[in-house]
């Protein structure tokens, strides 16, 4: 099929063309944030990685230096796979990044670099050490299986970090310890921080956050305490998604025990849709964990090749532990909110069984949508399925947005054609407690992109996810930032977040509408809904 360059992201982070997986080492220096991430630079699939280097004052307008790191050393001559920054207690940011140092396999070790110059802000050169590589698979350790090492955090003299990879004999994965005094001679500790039999681990990330209902953000050595929890995030390899467990880091143990001791089988994910191998870090000019997502194409190679480009990252969020401290919260960075142009505004508009109203006058291909729904009565909700009770994924693939149920589904047609044959549905559906339970109503968030495009070669699949709010007032919100080929959601202030990349093949450009609909047997009130256009930052010079 033809591509329509329309489809390209607005204002999600990408580079002017060519392949992008991992957000790598996000960090703050000097008035600056930095990214890089995993990029080739010659094509639109995976291969010849290089860590591609961006810098931005705001996280929104971006600058695209040249690569900071590429193969150049025998402990990373084919390839120079995903890590993380720590900023040293003198301001130095250093980098520990996986290499790859064979042809036949893809046998791993871990390096760092060093800026070549501290004094300059925008730390464009990096220096790789003679003594690489610092780390090597010892005693044991899958050798293919062991890479993205993490921020490093330090206590008593002792900086230690955690590398991804696989124990039991390759069904369990794992999330390595190594300590150090000098960031040069590391020693592994015995045991894993945390394991759990789910296949290996990528990308782990493990950070404090406040147990306090505290929005504001923890340095990631801040101490263990008890106003103290830590969040482990881990990259499934098998399943291609990204679930996080809160719980308590024992430091002298050198272990982690999560709060919920099925949290390694319910899987709490950051995101139900398309956002893996992602990444927070701390940002000390605003206080806040920001955290990093990568979301690739769904669409076919051929088109990722056709298009020249392929991957995105979803808009930073803040993350923080939401009061109950069961899960995070995340709201998209307040910066992204001066890219807000014209608006339309709708009020306590009652959308009756079956209707839609339509936000008019405004374009929505790239737009930002807030809006507060109001669900007058509960009595209509329907039973769930004790047997989709605890697989929302499932649940949404059997009760998608045209199944009319009782309350709800209700919410926004995004990308939607004037015709609606084409629109990507955004909603909640709410069901009646199930036996034995607590009592709350169970409320689910789905994405259901099946009818986003009348493009038959694409992948659609339907992303869902449970949310923990208490709907008993009826009230429930629900954002989503829209971008061309885009829509990244968040569901009851933060509660819930679905990323999914759609194709249009009508609704591009002008063409592009927006709506509310409630296909349930309850009337539903849109309290509030407000629509912006989204201006395009700058955004690597493309
Ligand atoms: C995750 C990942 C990492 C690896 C990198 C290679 O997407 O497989 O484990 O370091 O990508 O590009």
């Amino acid at each position: 099929s033809i591509v329509d360059p329309q489809l390209r992201a607005g204002y999600h982070f990408q580079p002017p063309k060519n392949w992008i997986n991992d957000p790598n080492a996000p960090l703050y220096y000097k008035g600056w944030y930095h990214f890089f991430y995993q990029y080739n630079p010659k094509g639109a699939v995976w291969g010849n990685i290089v860590w591609a280097h961006s810098v931005s004052r705001d996280l929104i307008n971006w600058m695209a230096l040249e690569p900071a790191i590429e193969p150049s050393i025998p402990s990373d001559q084919y390839g120079c796979w995903s890590g993380s920054a720590t900023i040293l207690p003198d301001g130095t940011p250093v980098i520990m990044y996986t290499g790859v140092n064979r042809p036949d396999v893809n046998y791993q070790v871990q390096n760092v670099a060093y800026p070549r110059n501290r004094s300059d802000p925008l730390l464009r050169e990096w220096v790789k050490p003679g003594y690489n590589p610092v780390i090597v698979p010892e005693g044991g350790i899958n050798a293919t299986q062991f890479r993205d090492p993490t921020t490093a955090w330090r206590a008593g003299g002792r900086w230690r970090l955690l590398i991804g990879g696989v124990a039991g004999g390759g069904t369990r994965g794992a999330a390595y310890v190594y300590r150090s005094r000098d960031f040069r001679r590391w020693a592994r500790v015995r045991r894993p921080l945390h394991s759990a039999p789910t296949g290996m681990w990528e990308c782990p990330d493990f950070y404090p956050v406040g147990a306090d209902g505290r929005r504001a953000g923890l340095e990631t050595s801040a101490l263990a305490g008890p106003r103290v929890k830590h969040v482990l995030k881990n990259s499934l390899d098998l399943r291609r998604y990204d679930y996080y467990t809160v719980g308590t880091y024992d430091r002298r143990a050198e272990r982690y025990v999560p709060d919920d001791p099925a949290g390694d089988e319910r899987r709490l994910r950051y995101d139900y849709g398309n956002f893996y191998a992602s990444k927070t870090f701390y940002d000390p000019a605003k206080r806040r964990r920001i955290l990093w997502g990568w979301a690739n194409e769904s669409d076919t190679t051929a088109d990722d090749v056709a298009k020249g480009w392929a991957g995105i990252q979803a808009i930073p969020r803040t993350v923080w532990l939401d009061p109950s401290g069961k899960q995070l919260l995340q709201w998209p960075i307040e910066e992204v909110e001066a890219l807000r142009g014209k608006s339309a505004t709708l009020k306590d508009r009652v959308i009756k069984p079956g209707q839609h109203l339509e936000v008019t006058g405004l374009q929505t291909a790239q737009a930002d949508v807030e809006v507060s729904f109001e669900v007058p009565s509960l009595a209509g909700a329907e039973p769930l399925d004790p047997a989709l009770a605890n697989d929302a994924e499932r649940l949404c693939g059997a009760r998608g947005a045209p199944v009319e149920g009782g309350v709800g589904p209700f919410g926004l047609w995004v990308l939607a054609s004037a015709d609606r044959q084409e629109r990507t549905a955004v909603f909640f559906r709410v069901f009646r407690a199930a036996a034995g339970s607590d009592g709350k109503p169970v409320v689910l968030m789905c994405t259901d992109p099946t009818k986003s495009s009348l493009n038959p070669n694409l992948y659609k699949p339907t992303f869902a996810g449970f949310v923990d709010t208490d709907i008993s007032n009826g009230k429930i919100s629900l954002r989503s930032l829209i971008d061309r080929s885009v829509v990244e959601s968040f569901g009851a202030g933060g509660k819930t977040c679905i990323l999914s990349r759609v194709y249009p093949s009508l609704a591009i450009g002008k063409n592009a509408r927006l709506y509310a609909f409630n296909n349930g047997k309850a009337d539903v009130k849109v309290s509030r809904l407000t629509a912006w256009e989204m201006r395009k930052p700058l955004m690597n010079g493309a």
